[in-house]
């Protein structure tokens, strides 16, 4: 299936990764120094300058978000919860000493692109448009400080699924030999920083097989903590346990909704608590989720010489039924009892 996108590529559906593909605009706002963020609107998709001394490539001041914008059942297109984006943006400038991104600048620049880029959201069953803001400090420092002055971008690509494996699921490694983050530390927000050093560990379990590396705490090694860049949830009977906020772990906008469709909907009684290692063992089944993973299924979690196979290594049906339940709103399948969904 290939539809010609206005002015650009033909762009094939069926095979669509989670990467890049160009598309036709970007969003740009500033914030000069001592100034308040100022829109400069959308303007075609390509390179940027900065300066050699911008505090984002010295010193990482810089923040991302996730986000889609996915086409339904009723060829609507829609947004999911891009408020809990826009908060969780600027607990991030908070703690990384950037100035906070005005809620409505952010939801309005949102619209605007997605709106510019409507041909690139792929069909419903296809994938979904990427949402890509970035908050970081573009102005010059030598010293280590804030920067004087701040950038908010926005770019989009249509993607499809995030692991390769998609909905067939997954086989994770477990780590004790790398951590993510520590508590206190910026594992809470999404800091740029938090993300290139998991590019090690992941690249050793990617060359063994395996298709993530799983987290565990800093403090003790006993508990678990992420998914690469995605939550981790055990099911065991009625039970949905899922490692609590403590400060290392990403407060996910997918594992909150998940967590309060499964206790209204399906019954669930929700932990978040402290997840220890042994208790896969025991699981029923286990998945992870994010904006790009959505729900995953895990099919098995290797810890040291221990393999645990959840469903005897299938994909598991409680699993599928919180993914269809999730997915159902997201797509305009089913009703939307929570008003997650904003349609454009
Ligand atoms: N954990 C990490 C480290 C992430 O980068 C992400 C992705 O945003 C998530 C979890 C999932 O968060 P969300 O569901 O808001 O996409
Ligand atoms: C997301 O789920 O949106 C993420 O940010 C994960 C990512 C690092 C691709």
């Amino acid at each position: 299936m290939e539809t010609d996108v206005k002015d650009t590529v033909a762009i094939n559906w069926d095979e669509l990764t989670f990467s890049i593909t160009p598309t036709r605009s970007m969003y740009i706002a500033e914030c000069l120094e001592g100034g308040t963020w100022e829109s400069k609107g959308l303007v075609p998709y390509g390179d940027i300058t900065l300066s050699p001394a911008a505090c984002v490539i010295n010193y990482g001041q810089g923040l991302f978000e996730g986000m889609k914008a996915y086409r339904t059942a009723k060829d609507n297109v829609v947004l999911f919860r891009p408020d809990e984006n826009a908060r969780r943006t600027n607990s991030g400038c908070r703690r990384l000493c950037m100035p906070e991104v005005p809620e409505d600048l952010f939801l309005d620049a949102i619209r605007m692109i997605v709106r510019d880029n409507i041909d690139y959201v792929p069909p419903a069953d296809k994938g979904a448009l990427y949402l890509r803001p970035l908050v970081f400090g573009s102005g010059p420092v030598l010293g280590v400080k804030p920067a004087p002055s701040y950038t908010f971008l926005i770019y989009v690509s249509p993607v499809g699924p995030y692991f390769k494996e998609g909905l067939a699921g997954i086989n994770l490694l477990i780590t004790e030999d790398f951590h993510r983050a520590a508590q206190y530390g910026t594992g809470g927000v999404k800091a740029i920083g938090n993300y290139a050093g998991g590019m090690y560990p992941g690249s050793l379990a990617k060359a063994e097989g395996y298709s993530e590396i799983v987290y565990t705490d800093a403090r003790e090694q006993r508990y678990l903590e992420e998914v690469g860049a995605a939550n981790f949830f055990l099911i065991k009977g009625d039970v949905l346990a899922t490692p609590e906020l403590d400060g290392s772990i990403l407060p996910g906008i997918t594992r909150k909704s998940i967590c309060e469709m499964a206790a209204t909907e399906f019954g669930y009684t929700i932990e978040e608590r402290q997840v220890a290692i042994e208790e896969i063992f025991e699981a029923d089944e286990a998945f992870c989720s994010g904006t790009a993973a959505v729900i995953t299924p895990i099919l098995s979690m290797t810890h040291r010489d221990r393999k645990m196979e959840f469903c005897g290594g299938e994909v598991g049906e409680k699993t599928m039924a919180l993914y269809n339940g999730l997915n159902g709103i997201i797509r305009e399948e089913r009703e939307d009892p929570y008003s997650w969904i904003e349609v454009l």
